[in-house]
Formats: C-alpha cells, structure tokens, sequence
C-alpha cells in the first residue's frame, strides 16, 4: 500500500484524537489521587476540606475518598471483675528542679514514670524539649507500647494546682487516690478534671477568623487540622475539659496503630509553632486521639460519681452542692469588703481626717461576726454534703444509677 498525499492529515488528526485521549484518561487517574494537605498543599483557607466533607446543613458528611488508614476501632472496654487489682502508672514531665517525690509516697500503688524534658542522659526522656507535656506523653506511648498497664495517667508534675478539682483541694494525689479504674477500662478515656469551666461546651472553633487574646491556639489550629489529621474533616467545634491530664487504658492505646503516635511526635518534632501554642493546641486533642470524638464533655456530676465515687444524688443533688459553694463566695466577697471599708476608716481616724465629708461608708457594727458565721454554717453544710455523697459512692449500685449504667447484683464499680 502506498500512502497517498491526501491521507497524511487524515493520520494527524487520528493521531491527534489518540493523544488527547490518552492525556484526559492518564488526568483522571491523578484526580482520584487523594490531596495531600500540609505536604506542599499550603493550607489557606480556614475550611479546607468543607467542599470535600460538609453539606448544606454544616453537617459533617461521609469523606467521598478512600481514608489513608482505617479508623481505630473505639469499643468499650470491659472492667476485671470486682476486688482485682489494676496496674496502674503515672506518667509526668519533669524539667529543671520540680519536685517529683510525692508520688513515691503519696501514691503507692501507682508506678511512676518521670519522663525528665532537659537531661537526654536520664533513664526516661523525650528525644527533645519541645511542646511541653505533648512530647513527654506521646513518647512514653511509643517508648512502652509493647508492655504497657491496665492504664496510665498523663499529668503534671505538681501535686498541687488549681487544675485539679477543688473537691480535692486541688491535691493530684486525693484526685488519684479516688480514681475508678473500671471506669477508665469502660470508657478508654477519661479527663481526669470533671470542671467543665475551662473547656466544655463548646471550647475551640477552629473555623474562627478573629483571634481571639485567650484562645490564640485557636485560629493556629484550623493550619495545623490537617497536618495532624489529615483523614478527619475540620471539626466546628472542640471540647472537653481542660489542662491536659487524663487516663487511657491500655485497650485503647493498642486500638490505635503505634505509628499514629510516632506520627503525631513527629509533628510536635517539626512544627514551627511555638511550645506555648502547639502545647495548648494539643489541650484540645487528646480526646479526639482517644476516642474519635470532637467534644467530650462528660455530666459534672456523673463523673464525680463514677469517675471518683463521689455521688451527690443526681444532677440536683449536685447543683445545690454548687449552689453552696458560689453562696459561700459571695459571703467571702462581703466580708472582703467590709473589712476593706473597716480599715480605711481606722486609718481616716488615726490620720485625724474623718470628718463630715468622708465618702467612706461606714460598715454596720457586728456585720462581721454575722457574715463569719454565715460563712463557716454554709462550710459546715458543704462538709456534710461532702461527707455523704462520699458514703454514698461506696455502694456500686447508686454509681450504676448515678451514671445511668446497668447493674446487677455482685458487679463491681
Ligand atoms: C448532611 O449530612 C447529614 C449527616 O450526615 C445528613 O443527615 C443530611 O441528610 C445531609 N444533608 C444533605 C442536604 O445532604
Ligand atoms: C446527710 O445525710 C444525712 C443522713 O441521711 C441526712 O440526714 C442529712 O440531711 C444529709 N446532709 C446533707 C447536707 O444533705
């Protein structure tokens, strides 16, 4: 066969059709490729992925794209049965002279892991300073995944602070003394502050443009979302309790790939935040980690009850518990005032300037005593209130009932 002239554009413009073939099919394989946010892909907008993943009702909706890991699989953990024992460690960062002591004493039954952030010679210690607590915790997982507890605590060093609820006297030590560990098991994660103030309802929203002085972490977030995970949607909102310290059971670590946590370290390794920043970012991740929940905000009440046996009769019970408290407060605010008022005028008086035109009021006579003894009967009252809900969680069927589980004779806490 001999090509004719004429078949020469012919040819070129099959060839041609051939060609934009190929090209549209070889783009198409690319487009199912999944995007890689935060390798290369500069995160501009606060909303990412909401083309992706939010529909017209803000509800987050089913990701259209395979997920680069399977999700952990979050089951409830099932508590040993009643009377056992549970190993239990305290893992706490350590820098410069804190003291770490108390927990030997304090705290017998718990196996300390001192994790000291600045000596790379100490037995326990991250590769490097950096990110506050987030390091420490994160390697501690890496470093004993294979031989962990039944669970483990991550906390601060100090035993005390106002952090840990005042039903303790802010004493980390009281907090752990009370700690259920069934509970832990159950749940697989627990924060150990039941306060929802600062943290719960709804704490962060990492969709906020404005900054905001007390949350700066807050618009750093949405940036760093999908850098740490990139397989879940940017949440509207996270919460749960806040100042970092919680208990996992080891259940629950294992559910999770031990490369996560590497991962994760990795990141805190990188990150070009700020510790200030990235420590309080991660305040509002732990939960998500652990239980695949963006709020965790747990009944005050309820968590007092199960979480610590202290069980004040439900929702009710509890609120006039607090009720106490902030009346208490006030009294402390007026005796406050009182005194102040007392005092200026004694120095008006010693000065010789106590006249007609002082702007001073002056205080009642015997409002003090008054306002000591309102004070120390609504102390009295907070003691006893203290006192039985503390008798009342001994009994494991009124914690059932507290925590609205299920109980049958002969189970445990
Ligand atoms: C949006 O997502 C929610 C939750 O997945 C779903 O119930 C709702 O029907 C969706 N709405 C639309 C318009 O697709
Ligand atoms: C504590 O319990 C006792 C006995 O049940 C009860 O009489 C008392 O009123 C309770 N006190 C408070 C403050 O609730």
């Amino acid at each position: 066969m001999i090509f004719s002239r004429r078949a020469i554009p012919l040819l070129g413009v099959a060839f041609f059709i051939v060609f934009l073939y190929t090209v549209s099919n070889l783009s198409r394989q690319w487009r199912h490729m999944p995007q890689a946010v935060g390798l290369g892909d500069l995160v501009t907008t606060p909303f990412p992925t909401s083309s992706v993943y939010l529909n017209t009702t803000g509800m987050v909706d089913q990701p259209s794209r395979e997920l680069y890991a399977p999700r952990p699989h979050y089951a409830p953990g099932v508590p040993k049965p009643p009377g056992s024992t549970y190993a239990k460690t305290l893992v706490v960062p350590q820098a410069g002279f804190e003291d770490t002591e108390w927990m030997r004493y304090e705290l017998p039954e718990w196996q300390p892991a001192v994790y000291v952030v600045d000596d790379l010679s100490a037995p326990l210690h991250p590769p490097k300073n950096k990110g506050h607590e987030v390091i420490v915790y994160l390697s501690y997982i890496i470093d004993h995944y294979e031989k962990l507890p039944d669970i483990i605590a991550f906390m601060h060093s100090h035993q005390f602070a106002w952090h840990n609820d005042e039903i303790f006297n802010g004493n980390a030590a009281e907090m752990l003394q009370r700690l259920n560990p069934a509970r832990v098991v159950r749940e697989g994660y627990m924060n150990l502050r039941c306060i929802w103030a600062p943290g719960c309802p709804d704490w962060l929203h990492p969709g906020a443009l404005q900054e905001d002085e007390h949350k700066q972490e807050e618009t750093m977030l949405a940036r760093s979302w999908g850098e740490i995970f990139p397989d879940n949607p940017i949440p509207q909102v996270l919460a749960q309790p806040c100042c970092a310290q919680f208990v996992v059971s080891r259940e629950r670590i294992l559910a999770i790939p031990k490369a996560r946590f590497v991962y994760y370290r990795d990141w805190i390794l990188r990150t070009e935040l700020s510790d200030y920043i990235s420590g309080r970012i991660w305040e509002y991740l732990w939960h998500v980690v652990f239980t695949g929940e963006n709020v965790i905000c747990p009944k005050e009440h309820v968590c007092y009850c199960d979480g610590y046996g202290i069980c004040f009769e439900g929702e009710e019970g509890y609120d006039e518990f607090r009720r106490l408290h902030s009346e208490k407060g006030e009294l402390e605010e007026d005796l406050k005032q009182w005194r102040g008022d007392a005092e200026a005028i004694e120095v008006e008086r010693i000065s010789g300037t106590l006249g007609e035109e002082s702007h001073i009021s002056v205080p009642d006579p015997g409002r003090d005593t008054e306002l000591e003894e309102q004070i120390s009967e609504k102390e009295r009252l907070i003691d006893e209130m203290l006192r039985n809900a503390t008798a009342r969680g001994e009994d494991p069927k009124a914690r059932a009932l507290e925590a609205g589980r299920p109980w049958k004779e002969g189970d445990g806490f």
